[in-house]
């Protein structure tokens, strides 16, 4: 049975801070951010915004490509941005979806890497239960201290996808290379806003699990690199997937998997799936019956390499003048903006405009309360 990703959509914060504009105030040389690090815009959320209301938003465009949404019977929401320990942040989208009462929910977390997993779960759900379709999700945002060298890879965004039998978009394939290791090179403890890092022991294990991940892939498929048509990275920043390319793929190019990720930055468990729509969307030639390489690193760690075909036809799919006109739309703030809305001095819930429908209203009592505005 052919099962994977059947549609797919993302968004992101209406609000971005270029990075000419940071590397100005943080007197670094621009280059190095655009050429360097190969970023030039980050998302930057206010206060009405948050993991919540960009997967609502990313959801509903997904929804409105689906049929037979009462078969959707699983909700995995996959994200390392979590602000309750206790409540699954699906609860809210499933809510907003407005999708059956006996759907299972829960959130995932495994740093980036975890819409990866939940990709492969709903893909096992979909193989016991051929006729349910699974909703992934993966939404986070990302926040290093101010003035630190992680500053310049912030950002934020959702992913939304339904997995199921006959896929419109991607088959995903049997194999799959996994490596898991102990390794404190990113880490967020609860009581932090602001994740820690360590940015060359990071950068060092993401491309050795890649290595590991990418020989498990190849011995278990029978397969050679040459098979591989295109790969799609965890972009953390552009020039770390750039890296991890010429370090395994030379000969592929990856730049029409960046061009989103370029301007609206880290985008955590979302990233990988967002740097693969930018494929569809931006490649000229017809993807039909190519073989594309997906590597998800999530900090930690937990790595996996695995490969899927592009279906026949994926073109009907994609929304790629709705994505760029979603990304130009946005609003450029200043850096002083940027510099309040960091320190939390910025709280008024109503003076922002939001990317979709869904706008976080208020918190009282420690409740989020959500709105809708249709
Ligand atoms: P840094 O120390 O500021 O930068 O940190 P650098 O000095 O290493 O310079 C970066 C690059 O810019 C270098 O190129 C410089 O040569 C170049 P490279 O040697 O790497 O090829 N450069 C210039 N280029 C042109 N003109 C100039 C110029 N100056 C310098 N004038 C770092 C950079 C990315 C390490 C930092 O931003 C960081 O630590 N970020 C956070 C951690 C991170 O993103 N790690 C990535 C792997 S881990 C991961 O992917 C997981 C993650 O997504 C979290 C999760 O799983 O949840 C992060």
């Amino acid at each position: 049975m052919r099962i994977g990703i059947d549609a797919i959509a993302f968004s992101t914060s209406k609000y971005f801070l270029s990075l000419e504009t940071l590397a100005q105030h943080r007197r670094v040389d621009y280059a190095k951010y655009c050429l360097g690090i190969g970023q030039t815009k980050m998302s930057v959320f206010p206060p009405n915004e948050d993991i919540v209301t960009i997967a609502v938003d990313a959801a509903q465009k997904v929804m409105l490509q689906t049929e037979d949404r009462d078969k959707i019977d699983l909700l995995i929401f996959a994200t390392e941005s979590a602000f309750d320990l206790s409540k699954s942040a699906g609860i809210y989208v499933h809510n907003f979806l407005g999708l059956r009462k006996d759907c299972r929910v829960f959130d995932l977390k495994q740093a980036c890497y975890s819409a990866a997993a939940a990709l492969q779960m709903a893909k096992s759900h979909v193989t016991a239960n051929p006729d349910s379709k699974v909703f992934v999700i993966g939404s986070d945002t990302i926040k290093y201290s101010p003035g630190t060298s992680g500053e310049a890879t912030q950002g934020g965004g959702a992913v939304a996808f339904i997995v199921s039998k006959n896929p419109r978009i991607l088959e995903v394939e049997s194999h799959f290379g996994v490596h898991t290791e102990d390794v404190m090179d990113f880490w967020r403890p609860i009581h932090l806003k602001e994740a820690l890092f360590d940015g060359k022991l990071s950068a060092h294990n993401y491309l050795k699990s890649l290595d590991i991940c990418v020989k498990i892939y190849l011995e278990k498929a029978n397969r050679t690199i040459s098979d591989i048509d295109h790969v799609c990275f965890h972009a953390p920043f552009g020039k770390m997937a750039q890296k991890a390319n010429n370090h395994l793929f030379k000969c592929k190019s990856i730049n029409e998997t960046l061009v989103y990720n370029s301007i609206i930055g880290n985008s955590c468990s979302a990233s990988l799936f967002i740097c693969f729509i930018s494929l569809l969307d931006n490649f000229s030639a017809n993807l039909a019956g190519n073989r594309i390489g997906f590597y998800s690193y999530g900090s930690g760690s937990v790595a996996e390499f695995f490969s899927g075909i592009v279906a026949k036809n994926y073109q009907k799919m994609l929304r790629a003048e709705n994505n760029r006109a979603m990304l130009s739309n946005r609003h450029e703030i200043s850096f002083i903006e940027y510099e309040l809305l960091c320190d939390g001095k910025l709280q008024d819930f109503h003076c922002y405009e939001n990317m979709g429908n869904t706008v976080l209203h208020d918190i009282t009592n420690n409740k989020r309360i959500y709105r809708s505005a249709t």
